[in-house]
């Protein structure tokens, strides 16, 4: 049996860089993907010359009409324990906005209740934004762990994540922090727990763990030294790392100062003693993601992408905080990876589409010949390609090339009504690449969540869990 999905398809096929994702980008009016009993793609093209199955009957046909079918969101950074915090006012700039409104928000899932509850909502929003993959920033909470993993399996999501690392922070992150000991032990326990022990088969498992140290300033060198020896002794099982890079000046200034090292970077690559010094293993590699990056030097960069590591790209956080704006040229140029991430809560975004629109405009709006104005292709790839090359995943999503696994959503501009006319009234170039272009920068940049009419997860449709009704305390 095989399921066909017929609608207007946009992907970006192959392994391009980000630089030949125009040439890569397939357009297809009249298209249909053809997904398979175990989810696979069999087909991708133009729906009058897809495969027809020898017996009667054995083609599902789910006919989307106008439809857009595109490979599903990958958001490579976000925070569970920040669900209810996009919009927090009272903080600024980050290092006041941690204290001020994270780190008390943060510290409410000590109740496993609430935990619950904001791992349904944090699932059912993720659903809502066609986010089919996600490299989520974890709670200090293993039980609030555990209802994440389990919500997430349940809705039939894919999600890397670990829960948040502390060993060092101010008063108001002490509900957060553990012991040197306890930091390592709980990690170990969490990829012994939760890492692809959902499938036999590791390239159907959707589940994946991070080592997740919260960023510089809330680890110690005796943590960074363990989590290295942790990381040496768990990368051959496929486990994942993940922090916060050179986001703010004053982040940055302060990382410096305490370890004494001359870039950031080095915290995470092993050189964290005074001066640079190796005092530990590298926590960089394939399966490691960086979360802004916004001030790195050149140096910096040039690791990153000799490491295979990637860059979560988060320009409405970015906005949000007064981070500044990650230099796109210049990033893309050094050869690393740089996907998109909404970081929720400081980015008030759920949408992925959000993300990429505010790219658009603050790469736009760089000085001088920084500037530049993104391709519709770029974007989709940002959001959907280099989401999945980020996570190590490429080999299985981002999208539709035959063989891969079909995480898909449909969208009905129907259902948005701006987004409708967007479509249906925008002017259109004679020029049919053009038109092309206009067409999926109109999609990317009018979608909202009303109009994901539907999202699926290895050809599977995958559906909210039940959620608190409006108006309930938490
Ligand atoms: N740096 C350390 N923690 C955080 C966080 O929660 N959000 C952001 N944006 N940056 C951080
Ligand atoms: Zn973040």
């Amino acid at each position: 049996m095989t399921t066909t999905h017929l609608g207007q398809i946009f992907h970006v096929a192959g392994q391009p860089t980000v630089t030949d994702a125009s040439r890569a980008l397939v357009w297809l009016p009249d298209g249909a993907l053809v997904v398979d009993d175990a989810g696979d793609i069999i087909y991708c093209g133009p729906r009058d010359s897809r495969p027809r199955p020898a017996a009667p009957g054995a083609e599902a046909i789910h006919d989307h009409g106008s439809g857009f079918l595109i490979p599903g969101f990958v958001d490579t950074h976000l925070h569970f324990p920040q669900t209810y915090s996009t919009d927090a006012y009272g903080g600024g700039h980050l290092l006041n906005w941690l204290d001020s409104c994270v780190f008390p928000a943060e510290a409410r899932l000590a109740d496993p209740e609430f935990a619950a509850r904001t791992a349904r909502n944090f699932t059912a929003r993720r659903i809502a934004a066609g986010t089919t993959a996600a490299m989520v920033f974890g709670s200090a909470f293993p039980h609030a762990q555990e209802a994440l993993f389990t919500a997430t399996e349940r809705a039939g999501l894919r999600i890397v994540s670990g829960r948040g690392i502390q060993t060092a922070g101010p008063a108001s992150a002490a509900p957060l922090m553990t012991t040197e000991r306890a930091a390592i032990e709980l990690a170990d326990d969490e990829i012994r727990r939760w890492h692809g022990t959902d499938s036999d088969d590791p390239r159907s498992s959707l589940r994946h763990v991070a080592i997740v140290p919260r960023f510089g300033l809330s680890v110690t060198t005796t943590t960074l030294a363990a989590l290295g020896e942790l990381y040496d002794s768990t990368r051959d099982r496929g486990v994942y790392m993940h922090t916060h890079l050179s986001e703010n000046i004053h982040e940055i200034d302060l990382v410096r100062e305490s370890f004494g090292v001359d870039g950031y970077l080095d915290v995470f690559d092993g050189r964290f003693q005074r001066g640079s010094r190796t005092g530990g293993s590298s926590l960089l590699g394939r399966r490691t993601i960086l979360a802004h990056a916004v001030h790195c030097n050149d140096d910096e960069l040039s690791r990153m992408a000799e490491t295979g590591s990637s860059i979560a790209h988060c320009p409405v956080s970015q906005l949000f905080l007064g981070s500044g704006t990650m230099p796109w040229r210049r990033t893309v140029a050094a050869g690393v990876t740089v996907a998109a991430g909404t970081d929720v809560g400081a980015g008030d975004e759920w949408l992925i589409s959000r993300v990429l629109s505010d790219a658009y405009k603050v790469h736009l709006s760089e000085p001088g010949d920084a500037g530049v104005a993104m391709h519709p292709a770029e974007m989709l790839f940002t959001g959907t390609l280099a989401g999945a090359r980020a996570l190590d995943l490429e080999d299985r999503i981002g999208n539709f090339d035959v063989g891969k696994q079909a995480d898909f959503l449909v969208i009905d501009a129907g259902r948005w009504a701006p987004l409708e006319s967007i479509l249906a009234h925008g002017v259109r170039a004679d020029d049919e690449t053009l038109a092309r272009d206009q067409i999926l920068f109109g999609l990317l940049m009018g979608l909202r969540e009303p109009a994901i009419a539907e999202v699926h997860v290895q050809g599977r449709r995958v559906t909210a869990p039940p959620v608190p009704p409006p108006g309930c305390r938490i």
